[in-house]
């Protein structure tokens, strides 16, 4: 036997004895961990579990983002019932309810006339950029509104009529438009406040319009500026509304960016993201529903509105009937005095 087989016998039988030792060592490791810690309760997490239950649960995880360590989110549950059920009848309701509104009110009032009738002299009421404005504001508010709806509704109804495949296409364009246009409707919001902020404050005379509910019930009209004060609250309802939507919008859009994930504030937590939701849903079915009054009175609640917003031009007898503290500003002298005739 040589010295060099001796040695590596040697070594051999102390690595083995080392292993020996080692290993119960390593199976005692799970005993270090506390069995009563938070993380294995397992009452806490069948308590969570429970329908009603109002606990959240919360592991362990070694990343900076702590927000992934959440197991269960009670709150998530009362959100599900919101998005499922609440949200769907109350826009149902406020919706539904503006659109029969509107159809009663145009059974019993008929459209609003110009009562001397059209003069055939015209005119300018809003400039080029205020209608590119208004139209670009318009176009994206209805393309917002609809995919939005579509997420709120669109898996009760469109589902079943366009098949799965259908579905899923038109909702992920659906989805695209309304974060791309949410742009477009900013800039018109913008453009809308700018241009129209000056005619939209309030002034005495809009008490009285209100007090005679804007000439609508009765047959008098009264006074207005360029705007009404009907007029007034569809701008005010539209600025504040669309601010507020777009940023709710913008918080859902980029979640968790309003601040560092390990500050608590409302956008950087699952709970406040799920209110920032819930009110997103309120201002926009509320806003869908003044726009559908808006676009009633504009198109087939009045005679001669379109146009204003169409052509940017007004008939003269029109502007003095609804509003006849502009149309004595505007109205040229010799076209004032001189009786104008009728259709
Ligand atoms: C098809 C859709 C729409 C039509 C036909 C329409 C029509 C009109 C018309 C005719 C006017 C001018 C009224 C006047 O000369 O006194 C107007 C003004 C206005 N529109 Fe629209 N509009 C539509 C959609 C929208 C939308 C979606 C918004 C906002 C999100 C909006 C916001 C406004 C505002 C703030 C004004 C000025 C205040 C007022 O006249 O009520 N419009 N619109």
């Amino acid at each position: 036997m040589s010295f060099t087989y001796l040695r590596r016998t040697f070594t051999a039988c102390a690595l083995l004895l080392g292993i020996a030792v080692a290993l119960p060592a390593m199976a005692q490791q799970p005993s270090r961990v506390n069995p009563t810690a938070d993380s294995v309760k397992e009452q806490q997490l069948l308590d969570a579990l429970k329908p009603g239950g109002h606990q959240s649960l919360e592991g362990r995880v070694s990343i900076p983002d702590h927000r992934s360590a959440t197991l269960i989110q009670p709150e998530g549950r009362d959100w599900v019932v919101w998005r499922e059920k609440t949200l769907p009848r109350l826009g149902a309701g406020v919706i539904v309810g503006m659109i029969v509104l509107l159809l009663a009110f145009f059974a019993v009032k008929g459209r609003i006339k110009v009562d001397d009738g059209l003069s055939g002299r015209q005119i300018q009421r809003f400039n080029s950029v205020e209608r590119f404005g208004h139209w670009m504001t318009a176009t994206a508010f209805i393309v917002l509104a609809l995919s939005g709806l579509n997420v709120t509704y669109g898996r009760q109804f469109l589902l079943p009529i366009l098949g799965a495949d259908a579905f899923t296409l038109v909702s992920q364009w659906a989805k695209y438009l309304h974060n791309y246009m949410s742009f477009a409707f900013v800039l018109g919001l913008i453009m809308m406040f700018l241009q129209w902020v000056v005619y939209n404050l309030p002034m005495p005379n809009d008490f009285r319009w209100i007090a005679q509910g804007g000439g609508i019930i009765g047959k008098k009209h009264p006074p207005a500026g360029k705007f009404n004060a009907g007029q007034k609250v569809v701008f005010w309802v539209t600025i504040v509304g669309g601010v507020l939507l777009s940023a709710t919008g913008y918080a859902l859009m980029f979640p968790f960016y309003s601040a560092p994930s390990n500050i608590p504030d409302y956008t950087s937590t699952i709970a406040g993201l799920q209110s920032v939701s819930m009110w997103h849903g309120i201002i926009a079915v509320v806003m869908i529903a003044v726009i559908l009054a808006h676009i009633y009175i504009g198109t087939l609640g009045m005679q001669g509105a379109f146009w204003s917003m169409g052509t940017g031009k007004v008939d003269v007898n029109w502007a003095k009937q609804h509003h006849s503290i502009w149309a004595a500003k505007v109205i040229p002298k010799d076209v004032q005095g001189k009786p104008t005739p009728a259709e």
